[in-house]
């Protein structure tokens, strides 16, 4: 008993000590200290804090988590000038190590089907493109069902809508396809060249359930309902009307062939956007297994996009707000104020009224020769003098499409560059560059800008697009970004006033 009660004391000594711990604190820098403790005379040192040195970003190593942060919001894309009117290609998507998907209406988009069950983020995409299709000069027609919903396309627009023509009511969706007809042989009719012309349809399933429930309750039978006739003019669309630059983007939920208006309408959808679905719904549109089977994974604005020629990658897209709806149409008014006293089509006689609740309805009736257009904008005209993204006209735009691409073959050692040497000069103001060079250099000033928030330098610039290239390409393809390229990048640049 007498060894248990010592032992027991013996415990209760130690355990006191160990509590007591008077240390005594000292300050080594401004976070750092040094505990002493002043029975044992042992220090501890409680390290400054360091700065938090990012690691570099390695895109094979980036988390889902961070990939959404790191994708660029459409009011970022706008404000670093990435998006433009006039721009010569479209954003399609991000893709997850953050380069963009660039590709042209007439080529790469044409027709396209916007996919994913509810809340996936199917009215966020139709709003990125409606903006880029308007961006694109594009004259621009929505049926919208859900028009007087808080989240439908047609209130997220905002203001825009006094460039695009509204549908909402079943009425109207109607007329708008009478109209379409017309509109359809009209261009059929006359040699080009045509404005782009984009027909929307969000809700496109509820559109054509609509029309049905309407012919059962008039009493008629099933291939008597108007919806056969809206999915016959889409079918037209998609199978000849791209030569009259005439597309479509449907908003789609239930791709099935009778719920999205036939086989031949599903077959010609030239490329797709699948957000977050079910497999077996997204296997009646992308056929391939492996990529169709991603779709019910996806998180809320990512996307399997498949191009017209079907090539499959997996795409984010842009956060979208209402916000932006109201600076786009701050940037459209502009050029529609720069251009007024030349072009009498832009500058209707009746003002809009600033936030139209639904656009006016256009003299109905016999005998009626005008369609109720979209108010469109004229990108086609250069203004001399401007500089900045408004500066370039749509048809400069398609001419640098076509410039040649950077040369295969070179290679050098990548130098020491200063400012003055991307400095502008006589030599930048007569050279060409392409789409993709364009990009690739505001790809990597948004990317700066988004870290530090500030307009980057030339050089900073410069080094960011290398470090893209060689992530993406290897080393060698990022040293054809050396001197010779400089006036190139000045060029670029001092377009966009950076
Ligand atoms: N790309 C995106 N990034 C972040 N949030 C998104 C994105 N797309 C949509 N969302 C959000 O998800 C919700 C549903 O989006 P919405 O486009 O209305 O889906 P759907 O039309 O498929 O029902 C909205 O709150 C929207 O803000
Ligand atoms: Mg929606």
């Amino acid at each position: 008993i007498g060894l248990v009660a010592l032992m027991g004391a013996l415990a209760l000594f130690f355990r006191l000590m160990r509590m007591r711990k008077s240390v005594k604190v000292v300050r080594i820098s401004d976070k750092g200290i040094v505990l002493i403790d002043e029975i044992s005379g042992k220090p501890t040192i409680i390290a400054p804090q360091a700065p938090a040195t990012p690691k570099p970003a390695n895109a094979a190593s980036l988390k889902p988590a961070s990939v959404k942060a790191a994708v660029p919001k459409l009011s970022e894309l706008l404000a670093t000038g990435f998006l433009y009117p006039g721009m010569p290609q479209m954003l399609i998507g991000v893709r997850e190590n953050i380069t963009p998907r660039m590709g042209s209406l007439q080529e790469e988009v044409k027709c396209v089907g916007v996919g994913g069950r509810g809340r996936s983020g199917k009215t966020n995409t139709m709003f990125f493109y409606t903006i880029q299709y308007l961006f694109q000069g594009a004259e621009i027609w929505l049926a919208d069902p859900h028009f007087n919903k808080a989240s439908g396309l047609t209130t997220m627009l905002g203001p825009l809508r006094k460039y695009i023509r509204v549908a909402g009511t079943l009425d109207e969706i109607q007329q708008m396809f009478d109209d379409l007809q017309v509109e359809i042989e009209e261009r059929k009719s006359r040699q080009g060249p045509y404005r782009p012309f984009v027909f929307i349809g969000d809700e496109w399933n509820g559109i054509l359930e609509d029309f049905d429930v309407e012919a059962e309750q008039q009493g008629l039978k099933e291939k008597e309902s108007f919806s056969r006739v809206a999915a016959a003019l889409i079918v037209k669309i998609e199978r000849e009307m791209a030569g009259y630059d005439m597309y479509c983007a449907l908003g789609v939920h239930d791709w099935t062939d009778k719920a999205i208006g036939g086989t031949a309408l599903r077959r010609l959808i030239h490329s797709v956007l699948c957000h977050r679905m079910t497999a077996d719904y997204s296997k009646h549109i992308l056929e391939d297994k492996a990529w169709n089977s991603q779709t019910q994974g996806l998180r809320t604005g990512h996307s399997i996009f498949r191009d017209n020629e079907g090539i499959y990658e997996k795409l984010i897209m842009p956060y979208c707000t209402r916000e932006d709806a109201v600076t786009v149409t701050r940037m459209l008014e502009t050029i529609v104020e720069s251009t007024q006293p030349q072009q009498d089509m832009i500058a209707p006689g009746e003002k809009m009224p600033e936030l139209p609740m639904r656009p006016q309805q256009p003299q109905l009736g016999p005998g009626r020769v005008e369609v109720d257009r979209a108010q469109t904008i004229d990108l086609s005209t250069s203004r001399p003098g401007q500089t900045g993204p408004l500066s370039m006209s749509a048809k400069e735009a398609v001419t640098r499409v076509n410039a040649p691409a950077l040369d295969e073959d070179e290679e050098e050692p990548l130098e020491d560059v200063k400012e003055e040497d991307l400095a502008d000069s006589a030599e930048a103001e007569k050279i060409q560059f392409t789409a993709a060079e364009e990009a690739e250099l505001l790809h990597a000033a948004m990317q700066l800008h988004q870290k530090s928030g500030k307009v980057p330098g030339r050089v900073a610039i410069l080094k960011q697009v290398r470090a893209n290239v060689q992530e993406r390409e290897g080393e060698k393809a990022a040293r054809r970004w050396n001197q010779k390229h400089w006036p190139k990048i000045a060029a670029i640049c001092s377009k966009y006033g950076l």
